[in-house]
């Protein structure tokens, strides 16, 4: 049972991310000083921007020079992506390229503007035809958006899973919508999102205190197996 960050831009120079090795080695630092056990290198792909295999060379070589220096240092990196959503993606061969490496697990960012019912039918063939473990990305990022209320509430209705921000648990008011969801089970996991060092941080620790000061450590023990069982870390199988 490992504690897993969900969502990071870890990986040096391919997003909007760590801009160099030293800045992802610090970001480490600070994970590991948290307790962090792997980390999920989701980097940003657009389709509309990238082609998948041009995304995935990138990938490899910033994977690799920040291997070349972590070495056995820290956190345990697991390549992904962010999938940021595209219309016709459900039909798109190559997607399995993007699952986080060794799962099905795919992490999925809806588009920030107004959903449509097409939408939604295509994340249900995500997860019904193509058999991906969909990850909505920060699902609390969407969650003022009142047009989008409906398709969020079909969304949980399926069977997927919904990763939340650690930073969006760290405001008061803005935490208690967001713990009732992992009370209900409609929300799953933690990610910090890190983008760099000194904002945007990785602070997947501080949000894991939250969850467990509200809900329990055996709280936090459940969403740290249910994710080592989804990613098939340390031999465990999947949900
Ligand atoms: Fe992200």
């Amino acid at each position: 049972m490992a504690v897993i960050d969900f969502h990071s831009h870890i990986l040096p120079g391919i997003d909007d991310g760590s801009k160099n090795t030293e800045m992802s080695m610090e970001m480490l630092r600070m994970a590991s000083e948290q307790g962090v056990d792997v980390m999920l290198a989701t980097s940003h792909f657009y389709a509309s921007r990238h082609r998948i295999e041009d995304f995935l060379a990138r990938r490899q070589r910033a994977y690799e020079r920040l291997a070349a220096v972590k070495k056995d240092f820290g956190p345990e990196l697991r390549l992904g992506a962010e999938v940021a959503f595209f219309s016709g993606m459900s039909r798109a061969d190559r997607l399995d390229d993007l699952t986080i490496e060794g799962s099905r697990a795919l992490l999925l960012e809806m588009p920030f503007g107004p959903w449509n019912r097409s939408d939604i039918r295509e994340v249900e063939t995500l997860i019904r035809k193509r058999e991906f473990q969909v990850i909505l990305a920060h699902l609390e990022r969407y969650m003022g958006m009142s047009e989008n209320k409906k398709w969020i509430e079909e969304l949980l209705e399926m069977p997927l899973y919904v990763q939340i921000n650690a930073e969006s648990l760290l405001g008061w008011r803005r935490r208690r919508p967001l713990i009732k969801l992992f009370e209900k089970g409609q929300a799953h996991f933690l990610g910090s999102d890190c983008h760099r060092v000194e904002r945007r941080e990785p602070n997947l620790g501080k949000g894991r205190a939250v969850l467990e000061k509200k809900l329990g450590k055996a709280f936090i023990n459940a969403m740290d197996d249910r994710g080592s069982r989804l990613l098939r870390i340390g031999g465990e199988t999947d949900v």
